[in-house]
C-alpha cells in the first residue's frame, strides 16, 4: 500500500513541483456579464500555501477571487516551475484566469512540467455559445441563452503529464456517500485520487471530505477540518502519492 506521508526529504531528491488550480470560472454572456458558480477558491489557496511550506516549488492558476493577500505570504509572480532560482521561502508563482479558455491555455502550458496537479478549481460545465462583444440591451422580451460544453480540462490535462506525474481530482457530489460517482469520475479524469466533496463545502470554512485512491488503497476519511488543516493533509497525502509512484512506476 502506497506511504499516505511524504517520504522525500532535502538529502533524498528534489521536491516535487506542484501544480494548484482553484477559484470559479467566469463565462461570458457579454462583454459585462457572466455565468460563474460559488467557488471562494479558498481551499485551492491553502493547498498552495500548504505546498509551498512542504518546499514544493508551486504555481498557483488562481480564478477570479477577492481576498489573496491574506492567505498568500509572498506571491510572485513568476512561472514557479520555470525558475529553478525560485528561493526556498518565496510564495507560489500566481497566474490569473477568469474563463475556463483561460484556464485551458494555462494548463496546456503548465501542466507538461509538473509533478503534482491538484485540480480544485470549479470549472463551468457550460458556458454561452456565442458570447456577445459588447453589451446586451433590454427589450423587454424574454432571452434563450445557448449554452455549450466546457471540455473537462481536467481530463485533457492528465493527458499531458510527464511519466510519474500524478494528479488529484475533486469531485462535487450531492452527498458524502456518493463513492460510486466519484470512482468513476476519478477514471473517467485519469486521476490517481479524487476528494469527494459534500456540497456543504461551498462557503463553509470547513470541510468534511473524503479522499479515493485509484490504486485500490482504503478511502480516507480525516473527518471534519478547517480547509487550511485538510489542505496541509492533502498535501501530505498527495506527496506520499508521488514519492511512491516515483519508487514503483514510470
Ligand atoms: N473539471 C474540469 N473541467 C470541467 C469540469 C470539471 O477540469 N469542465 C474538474 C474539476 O476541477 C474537478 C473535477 O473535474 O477537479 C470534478 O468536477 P465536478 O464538477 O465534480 O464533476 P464534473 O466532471 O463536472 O461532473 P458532474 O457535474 O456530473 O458531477
Amino acid at each position: 500500500m502506497p506511504s499516505r506521508t511524504p517520504s522525500h526529504r532535502p538529502h533524498e531528491a528534489a521536491p516535487p513541483s506542484v501544480l494548484i488550480t482553484a477559484g470559479p470560472t467566469h463565462e461570458p454572456i457579454d462583454a459585462v456579464r457572466y455565468l460563474a458558480n460559488r467557488s471562494s477558491g479558498r481551499l485551492g489557496l491553502s493547498l498552495a500555501e500548504a505546498a509551498r511550506r512542504q518546499g514544493c516549488p508551486t504555481t498557483l492558476l488562481l480564478g477570479p477571487v477577492g481576498g489573496l493577500g491574506d492567505v498568500l505570504t509572498n506571491t510572485q509572480t513568476g512561472p514557479a516551475n520555470a525558475d529553478p532560482e525560485q528561493a526556498p521561502d518565496s510564495g507560489p508563482a500566481v497566474h490569473r484566469f477568469r474563463s475556463s479558455t483561460d484556464l485551458e491555455a494555462l494548463l496546456t502550458r503548465e501542466a507538461p512540467a509538473c509533478d503534482v496537479l491538484i485540480m480544485a478549481a470549479a470549472v463551468a460545465d457550460y458556458r454561452p455559445a456565442s458570447p456577445v462583444a459588447g453589451k446586451l440591451p433590454r427589450t423587454g422580451e424574454s432571452v434563450t441563452l445557448a449554452l455549450e460544453p466546457v471540455p473537462d480540462l481536467l481530463a485533457m490535462a492528465t493527458k499531458t503529464l510527464k511519466p510519474g506525474a500524478i494528479a488529484i481530482g475533486f469531485a462535487l457530489e450531492e452527498d458524502a456517500g456518493s463513492h460510486e460517482r466519484a470512482m468513476a469520475k476519478m477514471a473517467r479524469k485519469g486521476c490517481h485520487a479524487i476528494v469527494l466533496n459534500p456540497l456543504a463545502t461551498m462557503d463553509s470554512p470547513g470541510i468534511d471530505a473524503t479522499i479515493l485512491f485509484a490504486d485500490g488503497s482504503p478511502p480516507l476519511v480525516p473527518g471534519p477540518l478547517s480547509k487550511d488543516a485538510f489542505a496541509r493533509r492533502l498535501i501530505e497525502v498527495s506527496l506520499g502519492l508521488w514519492a511512491h509512484r516515483q519508487g514503483s512506476a514510470s
